[in-house]
């Protein structure tokens, strides 16, 4: 049976470079052996996927989603690679930055993420300096639903604030590459730590969520109706390790090599 992994990078895979190394070579095995599509799902530019795979041991995936599932990228991964241009051009179809930067105006404390973050189809800023950063998340979601249904707000790590197209993100991205693989989408497992994942966490039904999580990501969590996420013990990889096993993706037996 072919298995498709989705993980999120930062603080799921990369956070502890040995527990990264024995997962990584469990999924290179699946993969060669035609087990496994694996997907990288990250808030990341493709670049910086690039370099994860050269120089922080990321395992090469078959595809990856990129800047918050904004952008799609499949193998071969080069710098200039241009992303799928049917989720592009669709995306672009229903997104105004002028507006979605409006939306931000006379925040106070607020300051805009470099602009290798701010791009066409996201909208990204800081919240931590903030008086109240919950506060200031909580306004500028109100003034984007306010405006309807084109755009989606997310919250990462009390810190990040992305506005998108409505109809992106992770778990939406994700999908859309299931169904042009003709990947099962019954076969899909997708872990990840903080509020950027969560779409993945509501768009299929097994998940697992890493032991260093963020608050608003347990926090869902803990009120979500699906009951198929793991909650794995361990942290990073190895908390993504614990889950595969768990949902057999990964047999119970411990890695040797
Ligand atoms: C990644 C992205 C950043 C985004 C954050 C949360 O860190 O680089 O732009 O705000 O994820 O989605």
């Amino acid at each position: 049976m072919k298995w498709t992994v989705a993980s999120d990078i930062d603080g799921t895979l990369v956070g502890d470079r040995e527990s990264l190394d024995q997962l990584a070579d469990r999924l290179r095995r699946m993969r060669t052996e035609g087990d496994l599509y694996l997907i990288l799902s990250t808030g990341r530019r493709l670049e910086q996927v690039i370099s994860g795979i050269a120089e922080e041991g990321l395992p090469e995936p078959d595809a990856v989603v990129c800047q918050v599932g904004t952008e799609i990228y499949q193998a071969p991964f080069l710098e200039d690679s241009a992303p799928m241009e049917a989720w592009r051009d669709a995306l672009l179809r229903q997104y105004s930055r002028t507006e979605a930067v409006s939306f931000l105006d006379g925040i106070e404390g607020l300051l805009m993420q470099p602009d290798i973050y701010n791009t066409e189809l996201k909208t990204s800023c800081y919240l931590d300096q903030c008086p109240d950063p919950e506060a200031a998340a909580s306004e500028i979601r109100r003034r984007v639903e306010q405006r309807g249904q084109a755009y989606q707000v997310i919250w990462s790590s009390g810190r990040d604030l992305d506005i998108l197209p409505a109809d992106s993100g992770k778990g939406k991205a994700i999908r859309f590459l299931i169904n042009h693989e003709g990947l099962e989408p019954e076969h899909v497992v997708v872990a990840g730590d903080t509020g950027n994942d969560r779409a993945m966490f509501e768009e299929f039904s097994r998940g697992i969520i890493v032991a260093n999580a963020k608050p608003e990501l347990l926090q869902w969590a803990s009120e979500a109706t699906n009951d198929s996420i793991y909650r794995a013990e361990r942290p990073f990889a190895a908390g993504v390790e614990e889950g595969l096993e768990f949902f057999s993706v990964l047999d119970g037996s411990a890695s040797t090599s």
